[in-house]
């Protein structure tokens, strides 16, 4: 058995020996496996075989000494990058200053975050709740709409992701049969066709607290739903008295090329929920509320101990002046016209989505595209969608990257 196998073995059989320390391998030498990596680790996710050490840019670099391009960014969340010279600043010296502080006491970085990022989003918004993660975005978004209309059902769009909690695993497409794992889900739901606005008035009634949609769904398949159907929900909405929530968890935050994509679409939701692209990499997630919504806060009715830390806050205050100084949002609309552009070469004939949350159509399975160019050093996505390779790339992706994805395309071949 494996040095390794043997350290798991005995992990599970209650004798945990303390973890060898993994050195760097001295240059040239062969790299530890990536199953020993995992050890101790829930054996929960499929990995590539990619053992990252260091990333700069756009840019991975591997234990085994590769030099990867990032088309993935960590499932939508390195929106400028590693190693951000603002955001690397920004976090250290809110270190220094101030580590941490709950909510029970007032700070003016979170009063900062806060402000900067109702004023980003270009929405009609007045109140911020700070979290950690976008299920918690979504959880604290819908008991927000189960109080303000005391109903009990959701509507929610085939095809959806929003999270892996017993509410929000609940409204994620697919998720009981797969791995939802509580024996009922908390409330009623039904799950409307995407793009379906026929299907819209008899899923959305005078029992209906809410509809969660994702503008652009990111996990199944960077599928942009119609501005019209979106339009079509409010307008359901605003004739039953449910609220329409926007998950923007990985479409939010610039990612689609505008501050956020209900934005660009033109259709004001009563809540959006955000996270990925905020922290940059920081864990934290938000939810934003517009007037109805606030005026239904009571105190002591949301909670957190973590959410609006102040290092939290001191990154997504960093991450809207990069947004915004660095005229991230046009670059992220010019490199997806690019890829649009130059990218439907090889095994690849169409695409999807907005901005820099692009699902490409393969002639092949997804899969074996992605792992042909891994093999080339470039990290993409899949999708839910077998057919779709998804491309979540930092929002400072540059022409020459997008070069470098059309010729390992052409050479893939169709
Ligand atoms: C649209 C959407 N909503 C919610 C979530 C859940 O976010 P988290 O994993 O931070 O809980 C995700 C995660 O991928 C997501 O893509």
């Amino acid at each position: 058995m494996p040095a390794h196998s043997q350290r798991r073995a005995a992990a599970h059989a209650g004798r945990a020996p303390a973890p060898a320390p993994a050195p760097a391998p001295a240059p040239g030498a062969p790299a530890e496996p990536v199953e020993a990596l995992q050890d101790f680790l829930a054996p929960v996710f499929a990995q590539y075989p990619l053992p990252v050490v260091s990333a700069r840019g756009v840019w991975l670099r591997t234990r085994d000494g590769r030099r990867v391009l990032d088309l993935y960014g960590g499932h939508a969340v390195a929106a400028l990058g590693y190693g951000h010279r603002g955001w690397t600043q920004a976090l250290s010296a809110q270190a220094r200053t101030l580590s941490f502080q709950s909510n029970a006491v007032p700070l003016e970085t979170r009063r900062r975050a806060a402000q900067r990022l109702i004023g980003f989003s270009g929405l009609d918004f007045n109140s911020v709740f700070f979290v950690n993660s976008g299920a918690e975005a979504n959880e604290n978004a819908l008991k927000m709409a189960f109080t303000i209309t005391r109903r009990a059902h959701v509507a929610a769009i085939e095809h959806a992701f929003h999270g892996r909690t017993a509410a929000t695993g609940a409204l994620t497409w697919g998720a009981a049969a797969k791995w939802y794992g509580y024996p009922r889900t908390p409330f009623d739901v039904s799950f409307i066709a995407r793009d379906d606005e026929r299907a819209i008035a008899q899923h959305v009634t005078a029992a209906t607290a809410a509809v969660i949609a994702e503008p652009v769904q990111g996990v199944g398949g960077a599928y942009d739903l119609r501005p019209e159907f979106l339009a079509a929900l409010r307008r359901r909405c605003d004739a039953t008295g449910a609220l329409l929530i926007f998950d923007e968890v990985q479409c939010g935050m610039g990612r689609t090329g505008a501050p956020f994509t209900a934005l660009a679409v033109g259709v004001q939701p009563d809540m959006i929920t955000t996270a990925k692209a905020l922290g940059n990499g920081f864990p934290c997630a938000a939810l934003l509320m517009n007037p109805r919504v606030a005026s239904a806060l009571k105190l002591d009715a949301l909670g957190t101990t973590f959410g609006g830390g102040p290092m939290a806050c001191a990154v997504i205050e960093a991450v809207i002046e990069a947004i915004e100084s660095e005229g991230l949002l046009e670059r992220v609309r010019h490199t997806s016209a690019l890829i649009r552009e130059r990218c439907l070469v090889g095994p690849v004939h169409a695409c999807q989505g907005r901005g820099l949350l692009l699902g490409l159509r393969t002639t092949r399975p997804a899969r074996e595209v992605h792992a042909a160019l891994l093999e080339r050093h470039i990290l993409a996505g899949t999708s839910a969608d077998p057919n779709i390779l998804r491309l979540l790339p930092p929002f400072v992706l540059e022409e020459r990257h997008v070069e470098l994805l059309r010729a390992a395309l052409l050479d893939i071949g169709g």
